[in-house]
């Protein structure tokens, strides 16, 4: 039966690269390797220029009925000055929780090819193959109350309340132990579990968790240190698992590893199997418009899409492939560049990963 994929573009520079996406998509489901069917839906501030709503009720029921969403990226300047609750970056999140998508991958891996477009040394990040577990619908993104109230005094005064319980945070270490079990069976935990009681819970959960996989190597560190050893020896990590903010600040920092952020695919899965798949990267609205953003995150978010939603790991890995194949040729966006490689734009570096498929 065919499978029913929901595309979500976005804004900024989401709909060049979900073109991109799109079209690897099509390949394979025309040659036969995969039977899907597409639908197109809004979201972010293309959702509110057209409907006034990030996250119109049609798009989350759309989203609620599809095997598998494809999103782009949300956000961009002219719509800061919005409230919040009508910004799009709330259609992002509304779809997160909508669809209970607590478990984010955020796999880092660097392609052989691009060790000499990371801005570290080629040897500290040659072999990378780290795998960011971040907890995606609870911690101080969701925790109430939150707001700005203006004090007696005339003084604003603007809070925000880290929450976990300890079922959140049993569940995504569980993902996480599961996840390392098909690695190399190590997880560092990282918390502030020196300074926030919440996260000195999640430690304590999280070493009560471990205890259903004595397979595991368990380890733990402060976020401040994970991020200076991300970028100090980022190859002695195997899986991470942390807290939304957390998740969300150190896998850019490890997208940069990767070479660029332009790199690094997503999966957001639900206890039920479903899932959507992004590029962790935002809607660079400083590129945008221009055919020069590199599509190369959101058609590896695509595999991730056929492993875990569409049970297709064999197409999955011939994305993988192709994408290795159109580095071995030398074809780079401006992202990830270097010398005597040959610039592409982001159109062309997708159909060169369809030519490769
Ligand atoms: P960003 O990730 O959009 O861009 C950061 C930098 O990386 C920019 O210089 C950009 O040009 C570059 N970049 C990002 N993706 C790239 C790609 N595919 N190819 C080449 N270069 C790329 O982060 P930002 O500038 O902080 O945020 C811009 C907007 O995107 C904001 O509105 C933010 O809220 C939103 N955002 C959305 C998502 C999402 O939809 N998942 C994620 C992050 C940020
Ligand atoms: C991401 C983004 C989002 C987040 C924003 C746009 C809500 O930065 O997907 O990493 O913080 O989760
Ligand atoms: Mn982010």
């Amino acid at each position: 039966m065919s499978k029913q994929i929901l595309v979500l573009a976005g804004d900024g520079i989401g709909p060049e690269i979900v073109s991109e996406a799109v079209k690897v998509l099509r390949a394979l489901h025309d040659e036969g390797a995969i039977d899907v069917t597409l639908q197109e839906g809004l979201v972010g501030g293309a959702a509110y220029d057209a409907l006034g709503d990030p996250l119109p009720e049609e798009t989350l029921t759309a989203a609620r009925d599809a095997d598998a969403v494809l999103l782009g990226a949300v956000g961009g300047p002219q719509w800061e000055p919005l409230h919040i609750s009508k910004r799009p970056e709330k259609g992002l999140l509304g779809l997160r929780a909508g669809l209970g998508l607590f478990a984010n991958l955020r796999p880092a891996i660097l392609y052989p090819q691009l060790a000499g477009a990371s801005t570290l040394k080629p040897e500290v990040v040659s072999g990378l193959d780290l795998m960011i577990v971040r907890e995606l619908t609870g911690g101080i993104y969701f925790g109430q109350p939150r707001g700005v109230e203006t004090l007696p005094s005339g003084e604003r005064r603007g809070f925000n309340t880290l929450v976990y319980t300890e079922s959140e945070v049993e569940r995504i270490c569980r993902v996480a132990f599961d996840i390392a079990m098909k690695r190399g069976k190590r997880v560092c935990s990282v918390d502030k579990a020196n300074v926030l009681e919440c996260t000195e819970m999640w430690r304590e959960v999280a070493t009560a968790t471990a205890r259903d996989y004595p397979e595991i190597e368990l380890s733990h560190l402060y976020v401040d240190n994970a991020a200076m050893q991300l970028v100090r020896a980022p190859k002695q990590f195997d899986v991470m698992v942390t807290t939304n903010m957390f998740g969300d600040i150190l896998s850019d920092c490890a997208a940069m590893l990767t070479g660029s952020i332009g790199m690094l695919p997503s999966a957001s899965l639900n206890a039920h199997g479903q899932g959507m798949y992004e590029p962790i990267h935002g809607s660079a609205p400083d590129i945008a418009g221009r055919g020069v953003a590199n599509p190369l995150a959101t058609i590896l978010s695509v595999a991730m899409m056929l492993r875990y939603s569409l049970d297709a790991a064999g197409a999955a890995m011939r994305i993988e492939a192709a994408v290795s194949r159109v580095l071995d040729q030398g074809l780079r966006t401006a992202d990830i560049l270097s010398e005597g490689m040959r610039e592409v734009g982001t159109a062309e570096m997708g159909d060169a990963v369809v030519a490769a498929l």
